[in-house]
């Protein structure tokens, strides 16, 4: 987490870092800061509690330079405040760093080599900059020499962008474990934390892989590795679309990127069908799902539901199964895994921490992997086997929705390909591109129900404090992904339920009013028995709301979601409760976009 910016080289360099800065915010909002410097040497460092808007309101007309680093954090070490924020200076003030990560092993740093130094905060990398300053001003070295020296001790990940007030046309740049990227433009270089935040300056990027170190100076760009050997990196040209990033009209990004699901949909059909529609997906992708034994779908929160919202169709169509893995728990260790396992990784962001981390091992075992992601040239995607990407366009809101869907149709894509690879009926017979585009239509006739269902949250969610989701089978999946949209956006604390589990014990939770929100999609085998769970928490007092497929629906039911086929029905049946949860959140006078203690890319473990 944490967003890094920095530009060398430019007469905007202020407002170049607070424009990086405000494409950034979804890494973290709780402090941010910039430091400028220019030519001659005059500098400024502003730092701020709060949104970047809150930095702005500081920074004013008359902070000017041509060089700087800027960063919006999200407080892992550290309470939220001006000392803890970045950037971070030594106490001579002679050098000024940004980091995104985590140092682990920054108290035994702080014992063994800056046990005299007082510190202005508590953070991690207050350690780093305090290293640097004594490795430069007590022993003499370079400031090149003195930064390598740092890193050479530092353990964990991190993304560090340093700047030395005597040498002030350079920033130095290091990265482990947390993505950096380099943009270059013509006449000024910088450093960002992703593309999306510099693509109003260039659209020509370097990557940065780890344990690599760069020299940025305004027309230069020298990548080393920590030994000092100069490395060739070609850069690429990335095909972004600066509308691509706007909110339009939209109050709100998230209510942008729900009503976009369909259009997502009709892109994948292009991106993955040909026009008789058949199937265009990476065919040693398929080859290498074909020989596995065992699918293993490793994720965290959306993309983890996501990878259950897929499950029952992968299994259907590839005669595989698959098995779900938690990656902050996986990242422990491996279970036992089958003979001739296939990772899939699913990650909006591609670059998730945890996620990585069972990457790093899956890559040492020598084990295939794919990255379904919406983010090109990630992390992930660079370090795993494969790639499928999602190309649902930026995902700006915290709360990720278009992602979710997006993953589980590519992954009917791959579903439908390694089936037919197979020679398996059921594969052939499923119409996908007919069937995705009934989704398309699907969700937008529930979109269209925007009014419906603000009032149906109005009426039973504004005030309570906690809620229900609960489903069968497919609708189960779709239940943890709705429970938690509504948690992360609302503050309601919501728990997704198997429908015939609450008998078992949490049932006695229900009282008067409880909001139950039942998912029932069209599968007349649990249905019947979804509604018996539901009458089950209405005898208690609950307050039940049915989100129904249509085939299922009977008088009385609250939405009704158009019916599609039952492999793809977490799409479908999901987009009613990203209204529920961004309608929650909206009539409740919340950020929608920037839920309180959360970022939209996890970079830390
Ligand atoms: C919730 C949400 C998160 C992410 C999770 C994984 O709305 O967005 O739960 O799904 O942090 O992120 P990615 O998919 O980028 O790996």
């Amino acid at each position: 987490m944490c967003g890094i910016v920095g530009v060398v080289g430019s007469r905007n360099a202020t407002d170049i870092l607070m424009q990086g800065l405000e494409k950034l915010e979804y890494r973290g909002y709780d402090s941010a800061g910039i430091f400028v410097t220019t030519e001659a040497g005059r500098s400024k460092l502003v730092k701020s509690v709060g949104r970047i808007a809150d930095l702005r309101e500081k920074i004013g007309i008359d902070v000017a330079g041509t060089a700087g680093i800027g960063h919006t954090r999200w407080a892992t070490h550290g309470k939220p405040s001006e000392d803890n924020a970045h950037p971070h200076t030594s106490t001579s003030g002679r050098f000024v760093l940004v980091h995104n990560g985590v140092i682990e092993n920054f108290v035994e740093l702080r014992e063994e080599y800056l046990a005299n130094d007082t510190f202005k905060g508590q953070t991690d990398t207050e350690i780093a900059i305090h290293l640097i300053a004594k490795f430069a001003e007590e022993e003499g070295l370079d400031t090149l020499a003195a930064f390598k020296k740092a890193l050479g001790l530092i353990k964990g990940s991190y993304a560090f962008a340093l700047m030395d007030i005597k040498n002030p046309d350079v920033i130095y740049v290091a990265k482990n474990k947390s993505p950096l990227l380099i943009g270059l433009g013509d006449g000024y270089n910088m450093v960002c934390s992703d593309a999306m935040a510099m693509i109003r300056e260039t659209s020509e990027f370097m990557e940065i892989h780890d344990k690599e170190l760069v020299i940025l100076t305004k027309d230069s760009v020298t990548v080393t590795d920590y030994a000092g050997n100069v490395i060739e990196r070609p850069s690429y040209t990335a095909e972004l679309d600066l509308s691509d990033i706007g909110k339009g009209t939209y109050p709100f990004y998230m209510l942008k990127e729900i009503d976009e699901q369909p259009t997502v949909m009709r892109k994948l059909i292009s991106t993955y069908a040909d026009e008789n529609g058949a199937m265009k997906v990476d065919a040693e992708i398929v080859k290498a799902v074909q020989e596995a034994d065992r699918i293993y779908i490793i994720a965290a929160g959306t993309s983890y539901n996501a990878g259950f919202g897929a499950k029952i169709m992968l299994e259907a169509l590839t005669n595989t199964p698959v098995e779900l893995g938690v990656a902050s728990e996986w990242g422990y260790g491996m279970p036992l895994l089958s003979k001739k396992p296939f990772f899939i990784f699913l990650s909006q962001s591609g670059e998730t921490a945890d996620s990585r981390q069972v990457l790093v091992k899956v890559n040492e075992l020598g084990l295939p992997s794919l990255t379904v992601t919406n983010v090109p040239g990630s992390t992930l995607s660079r370090e795993a086997t494969y790639t499928m990407l999602i190309g649902a366009g930026p995902e700006i809101a915290v709360a990720s929705t278009k992602a979710y869907t997006g993953q589980i149709a590519t992954l009917a894509f791959l579903a439908k390909a390694v089936g037919e690879a197979d020679g398996k009926e059921e594969a052939k017979e499923f119409e996908l591109v007919k069937e995705l585009s009934l989704v398309a239509q699907s969700i937008e006739a529930t979109l269209s129900e925007k009014e419906k269902i603000a009032q149906i949250v109005k009426e039973n969610l504004l005030t309570t404090r906690n809620a229900f989701y609960i489903g069968r089978k497919q609708d189960y999946f779709v239940a943890m992904e709705a429970s938690l949209k509504l948690k992360e956006i609302s503050y309601v604390q919501c728990e997704g339920f198997a429908a015939g589990e609450l008998k078992h014990g949490t049932i006695s939770l229900i009282e008067k009013d409880t909001p139950v929100l039942a998912l029932i999609s069209n599968n007349p085998e649990v249905a019947a028995h979804t509604r018996g769970n539901v009458m089950e928490t209405v005898a208690r007092g609950s307050s039940a709301i049915v989100i129904v497929e249509q085939g299922q629906e009977r008088e009385g039911d609250d939405i009704i979601v158009n019916a599609v086929h039952p492999y793809l029905s977490a799409i479908s049946m999901v987009i009613p409760t990203q209204l529920i949860a961004y309608e929650t959140s909206m009539q409740r006078g919340l950020d929608v976009d920037k839920p309180r203690n959360l970022a939209k890319a996890v970079t830390v473990e």
